[in-house]
């Protein structure tokens, strides 16, 4: 009977060992049982005993084999993978798969005796994470239209296209921080709520936590702001200037790269109401110094995207049949235009050219204006300064003349603006006659006022659209399609 006892003890030890190191093996790192495809087109993958996973783009085969072509995200090129019909679920499953499921598979990496490509996989075992159901999934072999992936925005990463793109995205928002990285420049977090409206349009998105079936009301039956989570008006940020000066006037060269929000109804392709933003603001700087690092940031980002980004440019080329590589060369060829906003508005004038919109000074230039300014007559990338006082934002630095402001806009070909810049108006008196001139009431803006008080130094800035910056680059002809999950006016799915 002891006997009988002691061997069920025995057996119950050695269950509860496999069972702890079962326990172990749950606790073991998935991801690190897999190679990426772009290790293994890199050339850093042995040959021999491998694993991937990823989704199917195509496939193509017979009863006896299937050719399987697999892409991981981590780059622009697939792997093909060869399954033979002896893989035990050839039938059930392999024959089963189509384009957009999502497989593991475990085999021998070989060199490819096809063409096109230097690797392939000879399967040994393949695992089915999710089928894609061929009639419900929305993406399909055949070209799909911007159009429709946009309304499929869930997918487009998946599709060759996309991908590229926002991997793009990614490279380039790392250029920018490299830029400044290398040239002394402070990575600054301003805030996303704020009180204050930078470029005092009203286009602001309002923020509140009040009920707006019940909203409170003051004695005099206005909104009982008193109540609201910030206790007053707050709005989502339209630029991060304002408090990226303040940062400026004690680090003295900072960025800032972050979301921006505008409220502007305008459904172009061009506009979105949310965008990301690149801000710097330097103390000591002017005009002609931010017009220059304007330039030599958008220049350094195209040097950088054509040595480093051609296998996925190539595959935005090949779907938009335009290549925007020779117009990049050409603009790192000769400095940008600069011309005055006086002679830009003679030029358009005098050229013969017929505008929809009307021209005349102290009327704003409208896209068709500048892109004929840098596409047809400079056919450069153009920098348009010192516009009227009236057209610009109060924190304009005011000019001798009293009639124009100390701001540039870089124009570049297929786009239009994607650079807005200013010295900033660093003199008490002068700042104060503009914002009333604005309608902007001094008490909001009392801490900006404060830096021309104390201490006040000239200093300039620019904003530069990330968006824009990725259309001009790319050639991709509408800002919904540089975005992964573009806002725009009665679209905010996600
Ligand atoms: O010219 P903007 O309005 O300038 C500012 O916001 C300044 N506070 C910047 C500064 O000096 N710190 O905007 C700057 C840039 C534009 O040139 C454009 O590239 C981009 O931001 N932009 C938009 N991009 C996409 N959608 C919109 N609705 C945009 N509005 C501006
Ligand atoms: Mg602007």
């Amino acid at each position: 009977m002891s006997k009988l006892l002691n061997r069920i003890v025995l057996v119950s030890t050695i269950v509860t060992r496999v069972v702890a190191q079962n326990g172990a093996d749950s606790m073991k790192s998935l991801k690190d049982t897999f190679s990426t495809i772009a290790d293994i087109h890199a050339g850093k993958v042995s040959l021999g005993r491998v694993t991937v996973a990823g989704w199917l783009r195509t496939k193509r085969g017979s009863k006896k084999f299937s050719f399987l072509e697999l892409n991981d995200g981590t780059n622009s090129k697939t792997i093909q993978v060869v399954a033979d019909a002896v893989l035990p679920n050839y039938e059930s499953e392999i024959q089963k798969l189509t384009i957009g499921a999502a497989v593991c598979i475990e085999g021998e990496l070989v060199e490819s005796k096809g063409q096109g490509q230097k690797y392939e996989i000879v399967a040994k075992n393949v695992e089915v994470y999710g089928f894609a159901d061929p009639d419900t999934y929305p993406l399909q072999k055949k070209e799909m239209t911007y159009e429709y992936l946009r309304e499929q925005a869930h997918f487009r990463p998946r599709t060759a296209t996309f991908a590229a793109m926002f991997r793009i995205r990614s490279r380039v928002s790392k250029f920018i921080h490299d830029f400044f990285e290398e040239n002394g420049f402070y990575y600054a977090h301003t805030p996303i709520f704020t009180a204050s409206d930078c470029e005092g349009g009203g286009n602001v998105f309002q923020v509140t936590t009040l009920p707006l079936e019940k909203i409170p009301r003051t004695p005099e039956g206005k909104v009982n702001y008193s109540e609201d989570f910030f206790g007053t008006p707050s709005f989502l940020t339209v630029s991060g200037q304002l408090e990226g000066e303040l940062m400026a006037l004690g680090l003295g060269k900072i960025y800032t790269f972050g979301p921006t929000f505008r409220a502007e109804n305008s459904n172009t392709s061009r506009h979105l109401a949310e965008f990301w933003q690149i801000e710097p603001e330097m103390a000591f700087w002017n005009l002609t110094d931010t017009i220059q690092l304007g330039q030599d940031l958008v220049c350094y980002c195209v040097r950088r995207f054509l040595e480093e980004c051609n296998d996925d440019l190539d595959l935005v080329v090949a779907r938009n049949g335009v290549d925007p590589r020779p117009w990049l060369r050409m603009t790192l060829e000769k400095p940008f235009v600069r011309v005055s906003y006086t002679e830009a508005v003679k030029i358009l004038q005098e050229c013969g050219e017929k505008f929809e919109f009307p021209l005349g000074w102290g009327l704003d230039l409208q896209s068709e204006h500048e892109r004929y300014l840098c596409e047809k007559h400079f056919q450069s990338p153009t920098v348009v300064y010192d516009y009227p006082a009236d057209l610009k934002s109060f924190y304009m630095y005011m000019n001798e003349d009293g009639k124009t402001v100390h701001g540039a806009d870089i124009l570049v070909p297929g786009v239009g603006e994607i650079v807005g810049s200013s010295q900033r108006e660093h003199r008490y008196d002068v700042l104060i006659e503009r914002m009333h001139k604005k309608g902007l009431r001094e008490e909001d803006y009392s801490w900006y006022l404060a830096t021309r008080k104390f201490g006040t130094v000239p200093h300039a800035g620019f904003g530069l659209g990330l968006e824009r910056l990725l259309m001009w680059m790319t050639g991709m002809g509408n800002i919904r399609d540089v975005v992964p999950f573009p806002r725009t006016p009665k679209n905010c799915l996600y």
